[in-house]
């Protein structure tokens, strides 16, 4: 038996601070890392929202440092946004970076922290572990329900010069640290809560059925679908319900645990963005690598990211999981608020 037949990697962040309250712990992270001067990365839409300048505050507060802010970054973020962020962090000597939102923030950051300490562009790590050096002190603080780039190790660059968007594969890309505070999240329009939560159930189903899974997965895989089940429902209908918020920071964190492991499969694969300025129908999500649809032989090799996948799921003889209950049917549709602009694809 080989290696790649008989051993399983399991992928997450060294630290991951859960819960209601739990980005107040930001300052003590900060601290515990060493860092002076953090570059934060997000977006308009969470600036607009308030949640930069509530970030930022509470940094000053906490430790004294002024964070330097970047918030250029675009759904589907660009190699442009990763430029201008590394201009922003090498002009002020920073030293860590904080990511703040849903996945196109992390992903830039990411691609940031990738370039700064690895040098060249970020066009030169599109694939599996091209980088040589860690990251710099890196906090992922997530805003939405849920992509999981807080934790995993993938990085979506949109390449503007060929218009696909590049799947950066390295665990050099995970998150020391990622925060999943559902406080963070109340601000979510439905339609948002919605998509993200789908996109969540989506990673866990995927990774459930892949050829890569794991025990390891597939546990964390069941428990998101099961979350997802109970609780996206009663979120989309009301968004200041805290607890089902906290249920579904738990579903997508769950689903990113599996999918980061077990890969994704043919929905992802076949997912369009429509609204990205640059890029049409490419895969709007993470990598599909092939571990779901390949043979063993071409995926057991050095430079696969599941050098584990088998030739079918059957192989492991998992049995079905047990149906979660239906929802009930005073439960609102998540369609009742249809989208104007699905902007994160
Ligand atoms: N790296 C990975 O593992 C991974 C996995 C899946 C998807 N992705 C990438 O993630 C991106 C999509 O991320 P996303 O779906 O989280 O959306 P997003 O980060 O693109 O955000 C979409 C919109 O929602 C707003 N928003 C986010 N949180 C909010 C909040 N709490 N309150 C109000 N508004 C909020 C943002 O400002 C933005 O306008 C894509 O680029 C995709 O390729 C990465
Ligand atoms: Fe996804």
């Amino acid at each position: 038996m080989t290696t790649g037949e008989a051993v399983y990697g399991f992928y997450i962040p060294t630290v991951t601070l859960m819960g209601i309250g739990a980005h107040r712990q930001l300052g003590e992270q900060i601290n515990t890392l060493g860092a002076k001067k953090p570059l934060l990365v997000t977006d308009k839409g969470i600036t607009g929202a308030g949640l930069t300048k509530q970030i930022v505050d509470l940094i000053k507060a906490d430790t004294g440092i002024d964070a330097v802010v970047y918030d250029d970054t675009v759904p589907n973020p660009t190699d442009k946004n990763v430029e201008a962020g590394l201009a922003v962090y090498n002009e002020n000597g920073c030293d860590m970076i904080i990511t703040l939102g849903g996945g196109s923030p992390h992903d830039c950051g990411k691609g940031v922290g990738i370039v700064a300490t690895n040098g060249g562009t970020i066009h030169d790590f599109e694939g599996v572990n091209k980088s040589t050096q860690a990251m710099p002190p890196f906090i992922a603080i997530n805003t939405t329900a849920g992509t999981a780039s807080e934790m995993t190790r993938f990085c979506i660059i949109t390449d503007t010069s060929r218009k696909i968007k590049m799947a950066i594969v390295d665990w050099r890309v995970t998150p020391a640290i990622a925060i999943n505070d559902p406080l963070l999240m109340v601000g979510m329009p439905a339609f948002l809560t919605a998509a993200t939560g789908m996109d969540a159930l989506t990673h866990a189903v995927e990774a459930y059925v892949s050829i890569a899974a794991t025990p390891v997965t597939d546990a964390c895989a069941l428990k998101a679908i099961e979350l997802v089940a109970q609780h996206l429902r009663p979120v989309v209908a009301n968004g200041e319900d805290i607890e089902a918020r906290d249920k579904m920071a738990y579903a997508e964190y769950l689903a990113g645990m599996a999918f980061n492991n077990a890969s994704l499969g043919h929905v992802h694969a076949m997912a369009a963005s429509t609204t990205c300025p640059t890029v049409s129908a490419t895969p709007s999500c993470s990598p599909t690598y092939p571990a779901s649809t390949s043979s063993p032989s071409s995926t057991a090799t050095s430079t696969s990211p599941w050098p584990w996948a088998r030739m079918s799921r059957d192989s492991r003889n998992v049995r079905p999981p047990r149906r979660p209950s239906p929802p009930s049917r005073s439960s609102p549709r998540m369609w009742a608020s249809p989208p104007t602009s699905p902007s994160w694809a």
